[in-house]
Order: C-alpha cells, then structure tokens, then sequence
C-alpha cells in the first residue's frame, strides 16, 4: 500500500462510528424487540404455515410495538422480513407457498426503534428435518459463536472471519463469500463490512463502541451462490442446503455484548415449547 492509500485506509477506519451509552441502550431495545419477534414466530414454524403468513406476524408485532421494520420498501424490497429455505442462502421472499416437513428456514428481521435498528436472523426446522439438515444448522451457529467469541478490542474483522472459516471449513462446510456483516445504528448498511471469512488481521481493528452484525452464510456443498432473476433470492448454485445465524453486537473494553439474545431461550433450534 502506498503513502497515499495508508492515509485513506485511515480515514476509512476513522469513519468507523464508535457509539456511546445512550446509542448502546437503544441498540438493546432494538436488538431485544427484533429477538421477541423471531421468538413469536416459533409456534408458527410448522408444516402448512405460509412465508407470507410469518411476514403479516411480524409486520403486526412491529407496529404494535412502535417499531418498523426496516427491509419494508428498502432497495425495492416489498416484505417484513427474509424467508430462506433450504438451498435459499438468504434475502428469500415470503410468498403463498406453504412450509413443508423437513424444510429448513431462515427468518432474517430488522427492526426500527426510535430510529435504532436491531437486526438478527435464525434457522428453524419445520417438522422433522433430515441429520444433515441438523448438522448444517448445528455448524452454522456454532460458526456465529466463534465468531462472536473473536470480537474484542485490538482484534480486527479479519479475525472473526478467520475464526467462522477455519471451523466452518474443518466441519466440511463452505463459507458464502458475496454477502457480510455490516455496521448498523441508525444507519441499517453501514462500515465496517464483516466479511465471514479471511485472515486473522486483516481489516479494520475493533474498537470499544463499534456495532456491527455477524451473520454467516454456510454451505453443505460449495460456496457458490447466483441470484434470480427476481434480483433477491439468493441460491446455491448446487442447490445444496445452505444456513445462516446472526446477530448485532457491540464491542466493549473488556469483549463484547450480543443485542438480539433470544429473551425466550430460543437461540438455537430445536427450539422446545413445551
Ligand atoms: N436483514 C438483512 C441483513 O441481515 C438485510 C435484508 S435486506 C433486504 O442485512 F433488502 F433484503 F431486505
Ligand atoms: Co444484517
Ligand atoms: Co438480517
């Protein structure tokens, strides 16, 4: 890197936002309201629900808890939330197609509160789902966790990655390469990106204040991905299974704080309502 490049990589990192106490308890509403959401849905994840169905649930739970859902009529994006099945890497549409036994379905949801967005997605398992299906989900939160366990101060984002890939990889799954993490507050895209896979420092260093998402995509089968021509709907290129977890973070002095824990215990499926 040259003089000149050093110096905009700085600015760069500069432009990172580093948050304060009262940007850390609206990121806790935030975070926690979009973590009630997905947990209300869980009794719905069942054979015959439509996606479409989940997405009326939600865009009613956000407005009668004051918050608005931030993918509505974003970039173009008509629904409350993203329903991902199966081969769906992510961004799937709700549509009047019914979930079927043996699927298994991402529910990604961003929720606005005063102006603060808690972004935070899931795997569920509808009916009974196949070992491998189980085993893909099982890897993929796992590779959210060791994720989650690299942010601290004086890491960079490049650790995160390194730690999904390198279990991710080991497990004998594949890591999506054309989606990341990213910065979020009041703005829902923002620096840095968090990209899931990649060496341990490389990218911006973490610092105390910074918010962000982690949320990787992981593969059975390669790490392909193509979009439909509907210009959302993400798939494997060798329709393989794919799964996703994420949640919104902070990093703090001392590591970091998770905003959308499940307040339901509903962190990982199979999630047991008694
Ligand atoms: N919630 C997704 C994320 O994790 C974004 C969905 S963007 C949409 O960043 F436009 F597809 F809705
Ligand atoms: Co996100
Ligand atoms: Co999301």
């Amino acid at each position: 890197m040259s003089n000149v490049e050093a110096t905009r990589a700085l600015t760069r990192d500069g432009a990172i936002k580093l948050h304060g106490p009262d940007a850390f308890r609206a990121m806790h509403k935030a975070g926690r309201l979009a973590a009630q959401a997905l947990d209300m849905l869980v009794p719905y994840a069942v054979p015959g629900t439509t996606t479409e169905r989940l997405d009326e649930l939600i865009l009613e739970f956000a407005l009668d808890h004051k918050a608005i859902p931030a993918t509505l009529n974003y970039r173009g994006y008509r629904h409350s939330i993203c329903t991902s099945i199966n081969h769906v890497v992510c961004h799937g549409m709700p549509s009047a197609k019914p979930l079927r036994d043996g699927d298994i379905v991402n529910i990604d949801v961003t929720l606005i509160v005063d102006g603060w967005h808690g972004d935070t997605s899931r795997m569920y398992g509808v009916g009974n789902v196949s070992r491998r299906a189980e085993r893909l989900m099982d890897v993929t939160y796992r590779a959210l966790q060791l994720g989650i366990e690299a942010v601290k101060p004086g890491n960079t984002t490049g650790h995160i990655g390194a730690a999904i890939q390198n279990y991710a990889e080991g497990e004998r799954c594949s890591v999506v390469e054309d989606f990341c993490g990213h910065g979020l507050g009041q703005v829902f895209h923002d620096r840095p990106n968090i990209l899931h896979y990649g060496k341990a420092g490389d990218g911006p260093v973490l610092k105390p204040g910074m918010i962000f998402t982690i949320e990787p995509m992981i593969n059975l089968g390669k790490k392909d991905v193509k979009v439909l021509a509907d210009g959302w709907t993400a798939v494997t290129r060798d329709r393989e299974l794919s799964a996703q977890f994420e949640h919104t973070v902070v990093v703090t002095e001392t590591g970091c704080e998770i905003f959308t824990l499940s307040p339901a215990g509903f962190d990982k499926p199979p999630y047991n309502i008694g």
